[in-house]
């Protein structure tokens, strides 16, 4: 790239030159959630990705966002800025061993979190985001045997929400992981008063301390229409852009890991992505998603029940 490009305008003029949408995730940096055409939770942007009809779409987010984005628009061009741009909960799930416990549960029907590979949701039968997982269950007879996975923690939160018993896949999210409970509690004696939102995907040690627990646009409406002017945030810090520019007379403070600061639980497959890697994803229409047709239409049918029973 030649020095003293102006990167936000050749952004935009790409974007025309191609007819691309820009599709951003919360846990995107502010610069690049500033662009996007639509910034949302994993189930709005797949929705967004389903509906488009722009001929390209620039995914500024994680490769099994960007993959679900093909899935469900076979005839665009996808383009995630960095290839690598992964995630522990999918890394946490290999098909050949998911098909594996499939096969020693046949009577058991699979959920599958939407973080996950396309051949895991090949191997499903329905797929749930944090925002749609309580609806899609509460659809499902009490007496339906369910495997869930790969997120242990999303799963433990619905067994206990909903009283559903279920057989959960052992995996985690590296960066809901990293909260520190004692550090929570140590911020929260400072402000007694200031609600606490977590993700689901944070373990029961943090959802447990909540007040309002969801996804990302869930915790976003939350900390617009929460009586109080402090709110605490256990989820990718990054979010706290969106608030700011919602509801800038409010604080919000970032929960901490460990350390006591929020800067660890940055996703470092989310980082992976910069405004560099994305003008050169719409300069040059790579890296681009592609993806096996018969890999497409298994791990479509899960997401198409998904996206019926959320509707
Ligand atoms: P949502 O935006 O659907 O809440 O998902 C959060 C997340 O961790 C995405 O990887
Ligand atoms: Fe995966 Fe966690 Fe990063 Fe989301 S925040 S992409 S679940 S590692």
């Amino acid at each position: 790239i030649p020095q003293g490009t102006d990167l936000r305008a050749e952004i935009e003029r790409l974007r025309k030159e191609r007819n691309a949408v820009i599709l951003g995730h919360y846990y995107q940096s502010p610069e690049i959630q500033d662009l996007s055409d639509f910034v949302g939770d994993s189930l709005e942007l797949s929705r967004k990705a389903a509906e488009t009809d722009a001929d390209v779409i620039a995914f500024c987010g994680v490769r099994f966002m960007a993959e679900t984005a093909k899935i469900l628009s076979p005839d665009k061009i996808v383009v995630l800025p960095d290839m690598d741009a992964g995630c522990s909960l999918e890394d946490s799930c290999p098909p050949a061993q998911f098909k594996a416990f499939r096969e020693a549960h046949p009577d058991h029907i699979a959920l599958s979190y939407i973080n996950c590979s396309a051949e895991v949701k090949a191997l499903s039968d329905i797929i749930v985001t944090s925002s749609s997982a309580e609806k899609i269950l509460s659809q499902i007879p009490k007496d339906q045997k369910i495997i869930f996975g790969p997120d242990k923690h999303l799963g433990g939160y619905l067994k206990r929400k909903l009283g559903r018993d279920m057989l959960l896949w052992p995996g985690v999210c590296i960066v809901h992981e990293a909260f520190s409970e004692t550090e929570l509690l140590k911020l929260k004696v400072q402000h007694p008063d200031a609600p606490i939102a977590a993700h689901p995907e944070c373990p029961p040690y943090i959802v447990d301390h909540a007040d309002y627990v969801g996804s990302t646009s869930g915790i976003l409406d939350f900390a617009k229409t929460m009586p109080g002017d402090t709110l605490i945030v256990a989820t990718e810090p990054h979010i706290i852009h969106q608030m700011e520019k919602a509801v800038p007379e409010k604080t919000f403070i970032g929960a901490p890991g460990a350390d006591g600061n929020c800067n660890c639980n940055i996703c470092p497959y989310m980082a992976l992505n910069t405004m560099e890697k994305l003008y050169l994803a719409l300069r040059d229409l790579q890296p681009r998603i592609e993806m096996d047709e018969t890999l497409r239409l298994g791990a479509k049918k899960s997401l198409d029940r998904m996206l019926e029973m959320a509707s």
